[in-house]
């Protein structure tokens, strides 16, 4: 089978009325480019589980990226705490997830860590501990645009002057969650996800990332990325209904844009899906920065 591997930026960013949407734009399909890269040389390679690694390097690549809402540069909470979440998954059945990690640079890696363990999830306090008991080590993912955007949002909710997301809350504007599939040569899948959560939330708010069948869902069809509303992917089980229309033999694009146009206004949602001989990529409005490298 070609190898192929897709990443994604986060459904509805940048917004089309955001300061040189245009350009910022550009400038995020050209990291997820990058992130593809970073994943297509496991593909290439032919290392052993070459799909999750190159899922893997890809997530890193936008992970440690400051202008995504993942890793360094992630969202704060509302009570300017920064609580991470991340999965991984492959199509012959793994799923490991940490939710709510705090300060630790990668979660996918402790996600991966996981997989080695009885467990397929692991949150908050005990997701942290596990981290340091696996090494990774205690760091700050704390960015000024990053602060700069929870003091935005903590105006915004004192002042009530809210956007049209946010009147329940009231805001899931920015998103910038990352992920990415693969399918490696052998045609095995695997999709990785990673998230800071939304704009708006309370410390141990748990969104769709981490969530077997809402973020993520992978299986001998295929493997399947969500973004957006968390609430909503994890109340639709998105990527498994994306999915499921993939196992009946619908072309993955076809997939993804049916689940884009089924998803409930205002909220937004996109995904990355990939199948055994195609992949597709569709979001909200089309607001999500996105790529596709063929390695092979
Ligand atoms: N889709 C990311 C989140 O809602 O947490």
């Amino acid at each position: 089978m070609k190898p192929i591997i897709l990443t994604h930026g986060g459904a509805g960013r940048p917004t089309p009325d955001a300061p040189d949407s245009t350009g910022a734009r550009e400038e995020a399909i050209k990291v997820c480019l990058a992130a593809c890269e970073a994943g297509a040389g496991a593909l290439r390679n032919g290392v052993a589980d070459a799909a999750l690694e190159a899922a893997i390097a890809a997530a890193i690549v936008l992970e440690d990226d400051p202008r995504f809402n993942a890793g360094t540069g992630a969202n704060l909470r509302l009570d300017g705490s920064l609580e991470l979440d991340a999965s991984v998954a492959t199509g012959d059945g793994r799923f490991a997830a940490v939710a709510c990690l705090r300060a630790t640079k990668n979660p996918v890696l402790v996600a991966r860590e996981l997989l080695r363990t009885p467990h397929v999830m692991l949150c908050g306090e005990g997701a942290t501990r596990f981290a340091r008991q696996r090494g990774f080590a205690e760091a700050s993912m704390v960015t000024e645009k990053a602060l700069k955007r929870w003091k935005a949002a903590r105006e915004r909710l004192a002042t009530g002057n809210l956007r049209p997301y946010e009147q329940k809350w009231k805001e899931m504007q920015f998103h910038g969650t990352i992920g990415a599939v693969a399918r490696a040569r052998d045609g095995t899948f695997a999709v990785t996800c990673s998230t800071g959560g939304t704009s708006m939330m309370l410390p141990g708010r748990i969104g769709d990332t981490p969530i077997w069948g809402a973020g993520v869902f992978a299986g001998e069809h295929g493997a399947v990325c969500s973004t957006g509303h968390g609430e909503l992917c994890i109340k639709r089980m998105a990527a498994w209904r994306v999915y499921q229309r993939i196992a009946k033999g619908e072309h993955p694009q076809a997939a993804a844009q049916a689940e884009v146009d089924d998803f409930p206004e205002p909220y937004e949602v996109g995904f990355i899906a990939v199948s055994k001989d195609a992949h597709g990529i569709a979001a909200t409005g089309g607001y999500m920065p996105a790529a596709a490298v063929e390695a092979g």
